[in-house]
């Protein structure tokens, strides 16, 4: 067994945000394990970024029952380096699962009843090898359960310990303000919304944000990067180890449009103004606003988190910028 060792330095740079009205702080950046930690994956790799994190002051691991491939095996990589060693550390994380997607065969392997959520966590906790997560998330609403039940569902996790905290993710502005009312009333108050954020796609300015802010509920922007396209990585074309290459990924080749690249270009000239990579510039663009509590980065190497991390350097924008960066994504 590999014994790791945390570096003696890891809470020296990192700055951690209060998570809406909660008491729990989060990092600036957070790192997701929806690619390259499944069993297709270099589990080497997967070591060394998620070591480079926490050695970095990165407290908070991102999770789903169905993150792989094949599904499940992103949680099982975790649970092995929990194993072999990380585990020393178990209470300076915050390791978050969810459950919404299609994980079992028939009526009860997906979406949002109480039977899918308690007996997704379940099998969540025994492939990490834990007692209880931080955060559990309703991955996505249900159209076809009411949300009296998914939000009872979450309450009931809470109150039998399986999780400290709830998450509700890609739920609507309206559906935002139903769910956390609901879950106010039963007393275990919603921590923190994970919406689909980044320059490139803006859904959130349009009720969501101003919704958590009213309810004190914490933001944690998922797919910063929009996947990659958003860093230098596809400035010349789609390289072969890149996530649009892949057959696992989910990014399509068709998602990686001329108009994205023709912005992505312009946008990396701004960065280069500020002495930043894109990605840096698109992390600390996020962070800008306050009401976002960490960013939700997902890599492919130890080199792409260390430049990533490099965005908490400089955060701050002046308007020229912000207006040439909307100007810029308007065209
Ligand atoms: N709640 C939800 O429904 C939901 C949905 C999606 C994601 N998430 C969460 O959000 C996390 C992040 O999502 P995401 O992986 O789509 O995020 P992302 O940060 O937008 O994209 C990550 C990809 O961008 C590339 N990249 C990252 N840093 C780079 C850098 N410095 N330079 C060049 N390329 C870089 C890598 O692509 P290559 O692999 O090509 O190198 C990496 O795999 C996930 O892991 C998951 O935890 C949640």
């Amino acid at each position: 067994m590999t014994t790791y060792k945390a570096s003696e330095t890891r809470y020296n740079t990192m700055s951690y945000r209060r998570c809406g009205n909660s008491g729990l702080l989060l990092p600036e950046l957070s790192l997701g394990l929806w690619h390259n930690f499944g069993a297709v994956d270099n589990y080497e790799n997967a070591k060394q970024i998620v070591h480079t994190a926490f050695d970095n002051g990165i407290t908070h691991f991102d999770l789903a029952n169905n993150y792989g491939p094949p599904p499940g095996s992103a949680e099982e990589t975790f649970g092995k380096l929990l194993q072999e060693g990380l585990s020393v550390y178990r209470d300076e994380m915050i390791i978050s699962t969810k459950a919404g997607y299609l994980m079992w065969p028939g009526p009860y392997g997906e979406w949002g009843s109480k039977k899918y959520l308690v007996a997704s966590l379940d099998l969540s906790l025994k492939r990490m090898g834990l007692d209880y997560v931080d955060i559990f998330y309703s991955h996505r609403p249900d159209p076809n359960t009411p949300l009296e039940e998914t939000m009872a569902a979450l309450d009931l996790i809470v109150r039998q310990g399986k999780a400290l905290y709830v998450g509700i993710s890609s739920y609507s502005a309206e559906e935002t303000k139903k769910a956390t009312a609901l879950l106010k009333a039963m007393g275990t108050p919603c921590l923190i919304h994970q919406p689909r954020y980044n320059m490139m796609d803006r859904w959130v300015e349009g009720g969501l944000l101003d919704v958590l802010e009213a309810e004190g509920v914490g933001c944690i922007p998922f797919s910063p990067l929009e996947q990659g396209i958003l860093s230098s990585k596809y400035l010349n074309g789609i390289p072969d180890d890149s996530r649009a290459a892949k057959d696992t990924g989910y990014l399509q080749r068709d998602q990686v449009t001329s108009k994205k690249i023709a912005q992505a270009i312009q946008l990396n000239t701004i960065a280069e103004k500020r002495g930043q990579s894109l990605a840096q510039m698109a992390v600390a663009w996020l962070l800008k606003d306050a009401r976002v509590t960490s960013v939700l980065v997902g890599v492919s190497s130890e080199q792409q988190l260390l430049d990533n991390l490099g965005a908490l350097h400089n955060k701050a924008f002046d308007d020229n910028e912000l207006e040439h960066i909307e100007s810029i994504l308007k065209s």
